[in-house]
């Protein structure tokens, strides 16, 4: 008998990735860089309001209304917006639309986490993708590199800035100077909407319209729509939920080093660090003690490292209490 994963389109397998789940309930979950501080309020205030009993409805077909707002926000053109069920999704029919799923390449940074343009460009991808900060390592690429991959690349560029509202980095100019160039964005971060899945897309018309063929219709909820849509009004709450996160951010980076941790400079909402000790054991660990954080230990150049999503004192407290306690149990 032909099992499925026989029948899996050979191709796919280039883009199969792990499974992050694990039970979420009642763990201290600093494992996938969600906002710690919270929902934004302006979520709670369209939840007050909103006309639920309209959802027999679908939604407009693009969510027109929210990419008005987003153009209005960056200074483009509607239909230079594209949005998605999360970015994740952009990314998704991203490769649908551009790439036949045979070969992907993960190009590996160099010692210093710098990036290696001249590989990067010799390769010729269809499509380039690099995370401004970058994840996991947590730091800006030089920028001067991005701006040349951004010119010279064979391909379309695709520049994921999840996490730009904490480094204050911003590449959507050089994105729409380029021809074929994508700068990527979403809700799941500093705006504490990741339960919600709203990402997005800035790129010359052209290179939108490519994507639109291939998304699904109504692909955006209407109550995401519009929370999404109140949620860029609010940016006091951005800026203050940016504040908290890098005042905890230098807390705990201060704490774990006490703790013989090596602990990288970040512009995220996460730190990266190498345990002192095995990392993939400390993970599991801390696992079975209610704390989840996310373990690199697989990935190239980060050998026993840990990526730790920042949170509230109470959270990051929580964390340091479970490895000071592993830490003497294991010394003793
Ligand atoms: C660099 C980067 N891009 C995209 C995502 C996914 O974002 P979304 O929740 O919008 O799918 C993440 C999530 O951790 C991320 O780190």
């Amino acid at each position: 008998m032909t099992t499925v994963g026989e029948l899996r389109r050979k191709t796919l397998e280039a883009l199969m990735k792990p499974s992050y789940s694990i039970s979420r309930k009642d763990m201290v979950l600093l494992n996938d860089n969600a906002n710690l501080f919270g929902v934004n309020p302006a979520v709670l205030e369209v939840a007050e309001s909103f006309d639920f009993a309209r959802l027999w409805a679908y939604p407009s077909e693009n969510s027109d209304a929210l990419r008005d707002r987003i153009a209005s926000e960056y200074g483009v053109a509607s239909d230079e917006v594209i949005v998605g069920n999360g970015s994740d999704e952009i990314l998704d029919i991203t490769s649908k639309c551009f790439i036949n799923l045979a070969k992907v390449c993960e190009k590996q940074l160099e010692r210093d986490f710098s990036l290696n343009v001249e590989s990067l460009l010799e390769e010729r991808a269809k499509i380039t993708a690099i995370c401004q900060p970058n994840n996991p390592t947590a730091v800006l690429f030089e920028s001067k590199s991005v701006k040349r991959v951004l010119r010279e690349a064979y391909g379309l560029v695709l520049v994921d800035e999840a996490y730009a509202e904490y480094s204050g980095s911003n590449l959507l100019q050089e994105v729409m100077d380029s021809e074929h160039a994508l700068d990527i964005r979403t809700f799941s971060k500093a705006h504490g909407m990741a339960g919600l899945r709203v990402g997005f897309a800035i790129a010359r018309k052209d290179v939108i319209d490519e994507l639109r063929s291939v998304r699904t219709p109504f692909g955006l909820n209407s109550f995401a729509e519009a929370a999404a849509i109140r949620a860029l009004d609010n940016r006091s709450w951005i800026s203050e939920t940016v504040a908290r996160t890098k005042e905890e951010r230098s807390y705990l980076a201060r704490r774990l080093t006490a703790l013989g941790f090596k602990v990288y400079p970040s512009d995220c909402n996460f730190l990266l660090c190498k345990a002192p000790v095995d990392g993939p054991a400390l993970v599991s660990a801390l696992r079975g003690e209610g704390v989840a954080i996310r373990d690199c230990n697989s990935y190239p150049l980060l050998e026993n490292h840990v990526r730790i999503t920042i949170g509230p004192r109470s959270m990051l407290e929580v964390l340091l209490d479970k490895i000071e306690h592993l830490f003497s149990v294991g010394s003793r």
